[in-house]
């Protein structure tokens, strides 16, 4: 309930934006609201006086059958033709406005595979990868490229200009820019399975240093301890079959079926969205995926206390 009342929740945000993008969009709804209101305003009145003026009580004469009237067709088809023209031509030219094309020699620079039920984000010229949060530099206008490895699902934050579809086997692109540093809350927009509600997305639009500063981050490796738990806990992420879907790169770790987790402490929520990024909460999901996302792709390890702990600890270390 939070997520639609709070300050930041969806109501508040329908005309939230940080684009130029979504100013275009959230101009175009303005027209179109107008002109439904006007529209409403008049076939309310009319409707409404009909009821009144033509009431039996007032009118117990029969009023005069009228069959056919050429002017009054001519004009309610022409009002609405030419309305409707007008709009169209309006529509075009925003649509044009936020759908800047792009040189097919154009690199992408942010490339996202979406998954049941999850965001892999890819930068260009990057090794590493990430997930379910995109950090980007503000006012900067970037290439996105989006591709899925399943079904169809749909990139949808709202502050940040419109939506697009990724598609599995097909490449679509996006531009997608901040005018203002934040965080800015988007989702899955296409349904995509039982896990759609679930596939958040946080992008983070920062100063160019903080980006990249990130972005350095992110490329390091994670630097095991030479500590007998670590050594036991990334031997144990191995045999528990972890490895096979998820990179810890440092490691001999680097399947990227599942999110890369080599920095995973950096990201500010767990599984798409659905808990803070706290050790308790990386620990409930551990121990019974299928209980917190019914659906995700992610088995029930069957992990004894001790081993749930070991796993736990070294995700926290992944930092
Ligand atoms: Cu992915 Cu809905």
């Amino acid at each position: 309930m939070d997520l639609f009342l709070s300050s930041d929740g969806l109501i508040s945000r329908i005309y939230a934006s940080a684009s130029a993008e979504q100013s275009e969009i959230n101009r175009l709804f303005n027209y179109w609201l107008i002109m439904s209101a006007i529209i409403l305003l008049i076939v309310g009145f009319m409707v409404i006086y009909g009821v009144y003026h033509y009431h039996e009580k007032r009118r117990p004469a029969e009023p005069k059958q009228i069959a056919g009237n050429r002017t009054l067709e001519i004009l309610w088809t022409l009002i609405p033709l030419v309305t409707l023209a007008i709009f169209f031509v309006i529509t075009l030219r925003i649509m044009k406005n936020i759908d800047r094309p792009f040189d097919k020699t154009d690199k992408p620079d942010i490339k996202v595979v979406a998954h049941q039920f999850w965001w892999e984000i890819h930068y260009t010229g990057e090794k590493f990868a990430t997930a379910n949060e995109l950090h980007i530099p503000v006012k900067k206008t970037l290439l996105m490229q989006l591709t899925s490895s399943d079904v169809i699902h749909d990139w949808w934050v709202t502050e940040l200009g419109r939506k697009m579809d990724a598609i599995p086997g097909r490449y679509n692109y996006n531009w997608i820019e901040a005018d203002r540093t934040g965080s800015f809350k988007g989702t899955c927009g296409e349904y995509c399975g039982a896990e759609h509600a679930w596939m958040r997305i946080l992008v983070i639009a920062e100063n160019e240093d903080d980006f990249n500063r990130w972005k350095a981050h992110q490329s390091t490796d994670f630097q095991p301890g030479s500590d007998s738990l670590t050594i036991s806990a990334v031997k144990l992420f191995q045999q528990k079959t972890c490895s096979n879907c998820h990179a810890i790169r440092g490691t001999t770790a680097h399947s990227f079926a599942g999110p890369d987790l080599t920095h995973l402490m950096t990201r500010q929520t767990l599984i798409s969205g659905v808990f803070k990024n706290t050790p308790g909460n990386l620990k409930r999901w551990i121990r019974d995926p299928q209980r917190i996302k019914p659906g995700a792709r992610m088995p029930n390890l069957m992990l004894n206390e001790h081993e749930l702990q070991l796993i736990t600890n070294l995700m926290e270390e992944l930092k």
